[in-house]
């Protein structure tokens, strides 16, 4: 069956080959809407597509080779034709379409094209898994997040309706020991762990059809096995950047980034001046298969920069972060910080001289205006010789009468009540 459908599409092509130079001005799209199971039909349409405008007005004329396909219906439009064709046996059909003009059926064709029909035994469709989260329905391809429920269904691919009249049952298996057979071409599943799984499901459609032969009631059954891979990933927690927050003009700055999350990681950052969501921003994208990647980057000028990073791995989107403050060459954080002490200590110095100075000169006007409030005692009188001396000592003598004079004033306190005083000048 095979070898001789192989054999007629090489005749096809061979007649196509020689029709070519004719079909410049046109183009002949053809497709079918297979596969389909045994019985059931399948719609081959064409379509003559004009490159050129100025022909628009010609009548044309669509030729097919079908066999040995049964013909159901056959028709034309201007443009367009179709065709629904049925089998009872299973193989890959090529059929060819050939457009001549109307009024001219010898002439050489305008256009030619073939297409292969798939024609199975079997149910045919396909299995789609969606990931449920929250109340949204994502579709997912065939990642998914662990601990979310996900809804696996079959789409019965039956586009001539030959198993309308059909009862399905469907035996599903989650690749983890688990089974469930249902009525309904969905089931909602919770897997639990990371990892690849492969979800298959066996259709069962069974109907009662009047036979052909006999004319009596039989029991029709058609059977379908449906296989999908399943990576369940986890989502991508977190994100850390380990690395310094400064560093210098044309100095290398070297940062790692942690990731929790599920390999592989679509990895994609960006410094600017400032921090930035990389929705459709050009950055900087790796694929990194681990769970931590090393960037590093020399910045041209000073100034305050900001690390913006999106990690995805195509159950979540993550973003993050990390300032960076560049100073100019040459001046350091430390050098800087000195530079400010030594700044503030002489603008201190500076203050303390100029309050020394007047002090000195207050010092010398209460030293001569000093009193001793202290009653008249042979104790407190070299203190005040002493005190006399303030004038012309050094400034530690003078220092010792202050202390003096405190011990004097506390003394003072302890003879308040005393009738005599002397006062020294
Ligand atoms: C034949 O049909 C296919 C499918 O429609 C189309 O892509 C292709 O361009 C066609 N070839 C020609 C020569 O028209
Ligand atoms: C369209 O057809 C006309 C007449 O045959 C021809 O002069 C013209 O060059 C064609 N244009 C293109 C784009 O082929
Ligand atoms: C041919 O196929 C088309 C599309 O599948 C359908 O609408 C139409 O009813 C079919 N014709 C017959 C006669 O079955
Ligand atoms: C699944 O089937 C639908 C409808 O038949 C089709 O549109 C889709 O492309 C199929 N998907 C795959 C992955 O085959
Ligand atoms: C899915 O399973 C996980 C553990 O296996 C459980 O914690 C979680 O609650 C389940 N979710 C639902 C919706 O059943
Ligand atoms: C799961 O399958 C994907 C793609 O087929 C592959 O890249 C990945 O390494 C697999 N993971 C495990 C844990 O086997
Ligand atoms: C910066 O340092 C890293 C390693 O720390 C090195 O791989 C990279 O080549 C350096 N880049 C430049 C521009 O020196
Ligand atoms: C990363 O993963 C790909 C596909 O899963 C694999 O071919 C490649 O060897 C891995 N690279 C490393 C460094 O593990
Ligand atoms: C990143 O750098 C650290 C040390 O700086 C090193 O231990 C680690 O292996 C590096 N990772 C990669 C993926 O280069």
């Amino acid at each position: 069956m095979a070898a001789a459908g192989i054999l007629r599409l090489t005749c096809l092509a061979l007649l196509l080959r020689r029709a070519g130079s004719a079909a410049e001005e046109y183009d002949l799209e053809i497709t079918n809407n297979g596969p389909i199971t045994t019985g059931a039909q399948a719609t081959v349409r064409a379509s003559l597509i004009m490159k050129n405008d100025s022909i628009t007005s010609n009548l044309y004329h669509f030729n097919w080779i079908y066999a040995p396909l049964i013909l159901i219906e056959k028709s034309e439009q201007r443009f367009h034709s179709l065709i629904n064709v049925t089998s009872e046996f299973p193989g890959a059909f090529p059929l060819s379409v050939w457009v001549t003009h109307r009024n001219c059926w010898l002439c050489r064709p305008v256009a030619r094209n073939v297409t292969v029909l798939h024609i199975t035994e079997f149910i045919t469709g396909n299995l789609t898994i969606a990931q449920i989260e929250g109340s949204a329905f994502i579709k997912q391809g065939s990642s998914s997040s662990t601990d979310t429920v996900t809804r696996i269904s079959f789409c019965l691919h039956d586009p001539s309706d030959y198993f309308k009249s059909a009862a399905f049952v469907y035996n599903w298996d989650f690749g983890e020991g688990m089974y469930r057979i249902t009525k309904e071409p969905f089931v909602y599943y919770n897997h639990s762990a990371v990892g690849n799984r492969t979800v298959h499901l066996k259709v069962i459609a069974e109907w009662e059809q009047i036979g052909n032969i006999i004319h009596e009631r039989e029991t029709v059954q058609k059977t379908g096995d449906f296989t999908t891979a399943l990576e369940l990933l986890d989502a991508v927690k977190s994100i850390n950047v380990v690395g310094s927050r400064e560093t210098h003009v044309m100095e290398n700055l070297s940062l790692s980034l942690h990731i929790n999350g599920s390999p592989p990681l679509a990895l994609c950052w960006l410094i600017k001046a400032e921090c930035i969501p990389l929705e459709g921003e050009k950055c900087h994208l790796v694929v990194i298969n681990g769970s931590c990647y090393n960037l590093s980057h020399t910045f041209r000028a000073a100034g305050q920069y900001c690390l913006s990073v999106r990690v995805e791995n195509g159950v979540t989107m993550l973003q993050t972060y990390h300032e960076i403050k560049v100073w100019p060459t040459g001046i350091q954080p430390a050098f800087f910080i000195l530079l400010c002490i030594a700044l503030v200590s002489v603008v201190l110095g500076l203050v303390l001289y100029t309050t020394f100075r007047s002090n000195t000169q207050q010092k010398d006007l209460v030293e001569v205006a000093d009193f001793d409030f202290s009653p008249l005692s042979d104790k407190n009188l070299p203190s005040a010789s002493e005190s006399d001396c303030g004038q012309i000592c050094c400034r530690s003598c003078c220092l010792r009468s202050s202390q003096e004079t405190a011990r004097e004033s506390h003394e003072l306190l302890l003879s308040f009540y005393k009738p005599v005083k002397t006062y020294t000048v």
